[in-house]
């Protein structure tokens, strides 16, 4: 049996007789889109007379590519400089449509080289959505030329606190460095095209109308204290300060949310939902009549009333509103993909509730979370989600009905940057994790953790060619 390790493992894969001798593997398989795969199907045929990918479309075909390089490290040298390829019949095809990676560029700003090696590493594990938190109350990343503020003030904080976050203390340390950046339209178009070319949707998030306080420093009149100017956040956790519900605010976004949609063509847009407190509304005037006039019984129901009102953007360019699972509370459009971020159980209520879903649960999917003994990790946010854990997460959750099922459209592993100051640190939370996390969003087979590791340990040679850091395994 030859050393074949292929991550994500195919759904199929079947060693077959003998092996295919030839100069170069690579240039001599023939390549075809067929009509009779799926669009997301394909095959790979290794026969001792030579290889055939074969996929039911361009993306599909790609993913074939991927799978065949794996393979092709399966190869052993024959004679006279050529090399002898495994004979095998692969026949693979993604479970889930949305397989995803969030990485937050605002709690520290990630340079745009990274996130093209991120993308390769998604392209490596076949998973096709990068979803970019571009926007939080510690940094704007994203350039909007109607507000250049949003960038020149609010993409920049004097000094970041120093330690763990914990909302009872009373004092914070600094480190006294001024820590920013932002991404121009023209490297959002190069990061989206790059994308594009390796079969990967970007999604953009403008989480709104809380984490908004870096957007608020930068335009005092979105708060609900314009008299009372704040600075970008210096501290984790969830700010008070969120976006007031006045008209012009309204307008403001909906001219922000227009220039994000000239830059990213992709078909979802995430508009967050996720943590915002109603205690500013409850205090400020102008919240209590916008909730007089709309009738509204609780100042926390101004949330959904202002997210379908910026959210009709969206809607008029033909987009899709993704936000997190709070918004599942804020009566928001039954078309409106639901990110289940607090436990699985959010998920299966809003599958429950007619939403496509896409299950993305702290309790396994969170790599910001520990991955062993945290007296011998980095500093991180808390949890504990070793590597095993996440070859065990299981996507869908129990007790759904067949058609509630079929709203889980996807799943999707989440890198908060907290307490990860650059790209080494975000490696090393990240990866191998995701690799674990592209078999279950692919579907395959699960065997043994053992045999997952069989396959990892050669696989990690790759993540290294891309130039991504990762944890070594234990
Ligand atoms: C989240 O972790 N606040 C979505």
């Amino acid at each position: 049996m030859p050393d074949i390790a292929i991550v994500p493992a195919p759904r199929e894969l079947t060693v077959t007789e003998g092996q295919w001798v030839c100069e170069d593997p690579l240039a001599e398989a023939v390549r075809t889109v067929v009509e009779n795969l799926g669009e997301t199907e394909y095959r790979i045929d290794v026969t001792p007379e030579g290889a055939r990918l074969s996929a039911g479309s361009e993306d599909a075909l790609r993913h074939a590519e991927t799978t065949y390089e794996q393979l092709l490290d399966a190869a052993v040298p024959a004679e006279d400089g050529e090399v002898a390829v495994p004979a095998v019949r692969i026949a693979d095809a993604p479970r889930f449509g949305w397989r995803g990676t969030m990485l937050d560029v605002a709690r520290h700003f990630m340079p745009k080289d990274f996130v093209l090696k991120v993308i390769d590493v998604l392209a490596l594990h076949r998973l096709n959505v990068l979803h970019l938190h571009l926007t939080d109350d510690q940094g704007w990343r994203v350039q909007i030329d109607a507000y250049p503020k949003l960038t020149e003030v609010g993409a920049w904080r004097p000094q970041t606190m120093v330690g763990k976050m914990s909302h009872e203390q009373a004092e914070f340390t600094y480190d006294g460095t001024r820590h920013g950046g932002f991404y121009t339209k023209d490297d959002l178009r190069e990061i989206v095209a790059y994308a594009g070319d390796r079969g990967i949707t970007v999604v953009p998030e403008i989480d709104l109308p809380g984490h908004m306080q870096a957007a608020i420093a930068a335009y005092p009149e979105l708060g609900n204290h314009p008299d009372q100017p704040i600075g970008v956040r210096q501290i984790w956790g969830i700010s008070e300060d969120v976006l007031n519900v006045n008209d012009a605010t309204v307008e403001f976004v909906r001219t922000v949310l227009r220039e994000v949609l000239d830059i990213f063509p992709g078909p979802f847009i995430h508009l967050g939902g996720d943590e915002c407190p109603a205690v500013q509304w409850r205090e400020s005037e102008e919240a209590q009549k916008r909730q007089a006039e709309l009738g509204l019984s609780e100042a926390s129901q101004l949330q959904g009333w202002f997210t379908a009102q910026v959210s009709s953007v969206l809607a008029e360019e033909g987009r899709r509103l993704v936000g997190w699972d709070e918004m599942v509370e804020t009566d928001c459009p039954r078309d409106a993909v639901i990110m289940a971020w607090r436990s699985a159980q959010r998920g299966e209520v809003a599958a429950k509730a007619g939403h496509e879903v896409v299950m993305a649960p702290c309790e396994s999917v969170y790599f910001d979370y520990y991955q062993a003994d945290p007296a011998t990790e980095p500093l991180a946010i808390g949890g504990h989600i070793p590597l095993e854990k996440v070859y065990d997460f299981e996507v869908i959750p129990p007790g759904l009905s067949a058609e509630e099922e079929a709203r889980i459209i996807g799943t999707q592993c989440q890198i908060w940057t907290e307490y990860m100051e650059g790209p080494e640190q975000v490696g090393y939370m990240l990866l191998p994790r995701l690799s674990a996390f592209a078999e279950r969003a692919w579907g395959s087979p699960k065997t043994s953790y053992d045999e997952f590791l069989t396959r990892l340990r050669p696989h990690l040679t790759r993540i290294e060619r891309i130039g991504v850091n990762y944890r070594p395994l234990d």
